[in-house]
């Protein structure tokens, strides 16, 4: 039998790209054969096995062939017979479809070589089309490898067309689609995931919320971006570029869904937007089963974000409560993150990039301010209902004082 490294391992080498997974596959070998050896089976549906030691995949070299709808209409060839050739074949991208032995021999049967060095996307071969995930894993790698200068290539998103044309996409489980979708939303230009699944038609499919934002105009005093689609990707990029969490860029992306749900008669103006969106951003997160605290954020960004914006001038009383919504009390966390998914916002807008956003440290003030305060402060005659109206009187009054510093320090 014959091993090969395969797949990103082999990639990501040749680009000089940090790996953490290997993948191996072996040709010439039975079932049987890997067994003996003490590679342990896994996965129901592949002949895939585990190195007894290092844990890393071993793949049996495999032929496959669609037989139905969806993930699992698969027919799978595999025995000692099937060639490296035959298995590269039916992988996603050229880049992806080159395998190097133990002597450091590179195999690379379909010029995956060249489409590193022309940074092309490149389908290997028809049987691209036999999984419909591979659409949102080459916008993926698109986001990935931006940087780098990779595109799509033209015959490759015609394909990628077709498949979001074909109805395929829709028989993709949420699990996988989230997968996916969460991790290019880590990848340093997570926007560009976006903008090829727009581009091939994809996202129309499965996220037709955010479809919809493209062509809806704001007022270009406000967003001189004007477009919602374009403000929206632009946000994201200013949270790829603060590094923040998943939930945080999520967040982003889905801040102003309501804007889409506009009445035509009242654009450019976006009056109760924060409203409208909550129902797709809680669609949204119910289709793609994403954790509960994933959707808690992404339905606090998309209510509250323009409280956030003016928060400097809001009244005391006003700003307690928004922080009292958010939960400042048991979740700081959750208020640091809806801030940073503001300030996103604020500077995902054209020429607005670098603007400062003093509304971030004066609502983290705010929050240290009340969350300083504490029943055992109180005078202990203070009791039972007593406790919690004069908390809350205590931290207003703070924050009233908070506001009064802030407005000094302007003035000076
Ligand atoms: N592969 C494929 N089609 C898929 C999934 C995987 O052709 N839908 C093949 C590709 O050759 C890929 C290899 O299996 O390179 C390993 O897949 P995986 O580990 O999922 O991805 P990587 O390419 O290693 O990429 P990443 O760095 O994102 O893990």
């Amino acid at each position: 039998m014959q091993v090969y490294l395969v797949g990103g391992a082999v990639r990501d080498r040749l680009l000089g790209h940090p790996y953490h997974e290997k993948d191996y596959v072996v040709v010439g070998a039975t079932p049987q054969q890997m067994l003996a050896q003490g590679f342990q089976p896994v996965g129901k549906d592949f002949p895939v096995f585990l190195h007894p030691e290092t844990k890393d995949e071993y793949a049996l070299a495999r032929t496959e062939r669609k037989s139905g709808h969806g993930y699992h209409g698969f027919e799978f060839y595999t025995g000692a017979s099937v060639t490296l050739e035959q298995d590269l074949i039916r992988r996603d991208l050229t880049i992806n479809a080159m395998a190097l032995d133990d002597d450091g021999t590179l195999y690379d049967p379909y010029g995956g070589q060249q489409d590193l060095a022309q940074r092309l996307l490149r389908h290997v071969s028809d049987a691209f089309a036999e999984d419909p995930l591979r659409v949102l894993r080459i916008a993926r790698f698109a986001a990935r490898y931006k940087a780098l200068g990779f595109k799509v290539a033209d015959e490759t998103l015609q394909l990628m067309k077709q498949l979001a044309q074909s109805g395929e996409l829709e028989a993709l489980t949420p699990e996988r689609v989230w997968k996916e979708t969460s991790r290019a939303l880590m990848e340093d230009h997570a926007d560009e995931y976006f903008e090829v699944l727009r581009a091939c038609g994809a996202l129309k499919v499965l996220f037709p919320e955010l479809d919809a934002l493209y062509g809806v105009p704001q007022r270009p005093e406000y967003h001189p971006e004007i477009d919602c689609g374009i403000h929206t990707m632009m946000s994201l990029q200013q949270a790829c570029r603060g590094n923040y969490s998943l939930d945080v860029r999520f967040a982003v992306l889905l801040h102003d869904l309501g804007k889409a749900l506009t009445p035509k008669e009242e654009l450019p103006r976006h009056i109760m937007h924060e409203q409208r969106g909550l129902q797709p951003v809680t669609e949204v997160c119910e289709r793609m089963r994403v954790p509960t605290h994933t959707k808690q954020l992404a339905l606090a960004v998309c209510k509250e974000h323009l409280k956030c914006h003016q928060a400097l001038t809001l009244k005391p009383g006003t700003l307690w409560r928004l922080l009292q919504r958010l939960d400042v009390l048991r979740r700081p966390e959750r208020v640091e993150a809806f801030i940073q998914a503001c300030e996103c916002d604020s500077r995902g807008r054209l020429g607005l990039e670098n603007r400062e956003y003093p509304q971030a440290q004066y609502v983290l003030d705010a929050m240290q301010v009340v969350r300083s305060i504490k029943a055992q402060d109180l005078p202990p005659d203070i009791q039972g209902p007593d406790i919690g109206e004069m908390l809350i009187e205590k931290r207003i009054k703070a924050l009233s004082a908070l506001k009064q510093a802030f407005e000094l320090q302007q003035t000076i």
